[in-house]
């Protein structure tokens, strides 16, 4: 078992898409650090698993199956969670998903209106839930999985930046909203993670073009950024570290990006 048993920490944290990658990595350490935790995604058989795994006898962690795309799915984790725990520390926004495609192939409903439901629609629902709460509080961390799509949007990767994009939009005003009440909106901004991700993605490439296995993160690099960030709020991470450089370059030299992404991207795909 992974959970640290003697913790006087009774902090609870809810875990969006927990069932997997980033999310489930985040609860183990959460969990493992003495918070109780609530887990919420649609895949409940994992998500029992998990709580089994993780909760002692004091049953710490909840297992709440949920479809973040939908409103009444939200509130009841929320009305869930406060039932079982009492209160809401943090709030860690992962749920998402990718449809890597162009976008003359992506489906209107099923791929572009799911996503953004999901990724960014869902994420300010599951915000607004939580937030009354936390006010009421004066104390509350919500933490939002972006991505280094929230900054550098290329090809075959439209919607899934527009949602990132969203996201970072989002972040950064509520931040400035709500910390008058104390209560604090961080983001992760992640490079490629080695997760189930890229087989939910339907990604259409001949080239075979993706993030290089030395630049891979894992979920459980992800999972200590979110962890460090709850413990010492910050506005952001962005990670790897190296990826600073290239959010600088895509802000100051677009058109050198742009030329480099259509010869070394856009043109070996489509002409060849
Ligand atoms: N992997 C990467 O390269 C990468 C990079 C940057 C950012 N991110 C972001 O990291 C987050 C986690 O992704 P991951 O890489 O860990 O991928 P993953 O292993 O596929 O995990 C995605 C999680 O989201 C949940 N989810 C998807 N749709 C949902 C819905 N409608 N309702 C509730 N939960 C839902 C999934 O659970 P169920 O299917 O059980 O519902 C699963 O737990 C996403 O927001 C993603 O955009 C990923």
């Amino acid at each position: 078992m992974f959970r640290v048993a003697e913790s006087d920490n009774d902090e609870v944290a809810i875990v969006t898409g927990a069932s997997s990658g980033i999310g489930e990595a985040t609860a183990r350490l959460f969990a493992r650090h003495g918070y109780r935790v609530v887990l919420a995604a649609r895949r409940k058989e994992r998500l029992e698993a998990l709580a089994q795994e993780l909760s002692g006898a004091d049953q710490q962690v909840l297992a709440t199956p949920a479809d973040i795309s939908k409103l009444e799915d939200i509130q009841r984790v929320v009305a869930e969670s406060l039932k079982r725990f009492g209160r809401i520390d943090v709030l860690v926004n992962n749920a998402g998903f990718g449809r890597l495609s162009w976008l003359e192939q992506l489906d209107p409903v099923t791929d572009i209106q799911a996503l953004l439901q999901v990724n960014l629609i869902g994420l300010i629902w599951m915000t607004q839930a939580v937030l009354p709460h936390m006010i009421e509080r004066r104390k509350g961390h919500i933490i939002n999985v972006a991505s280094m799509a929230s900054y550098i949007a290329t090809p075959t990767y439209s919607i899934y930046a527009a949602s990132k994009f969203g996201v970072r939009g989002f972040t950064d005003a509520l931040r400035r909203e709500a910390s008058i009440y104390g209560v604090k909106v961080s983001a992760v901004y992640p490079g490629g993670v080695a997760t189930e991700f890229g087989q939910h993605a339907r990604i259409q490439r001949k080239t075979g073009a993706t993030t290089p296995d030395w630049l891979k993160l894992s979920a459980e690099d992800v999972a200590k950024a979110i962890f460090r960030l709850a413990r010492r709020p910050r506005r952001q991470v962005v990670l790897p570290w190296l990826m600073h450089f290239a959010i600088g370059l895509n802000a100051f030299l677009p058109g050198a990006v742009d030329y480099a992404v259509q010869k070394l991207f856009v043109e070996p795909e489509k002409l060849k």
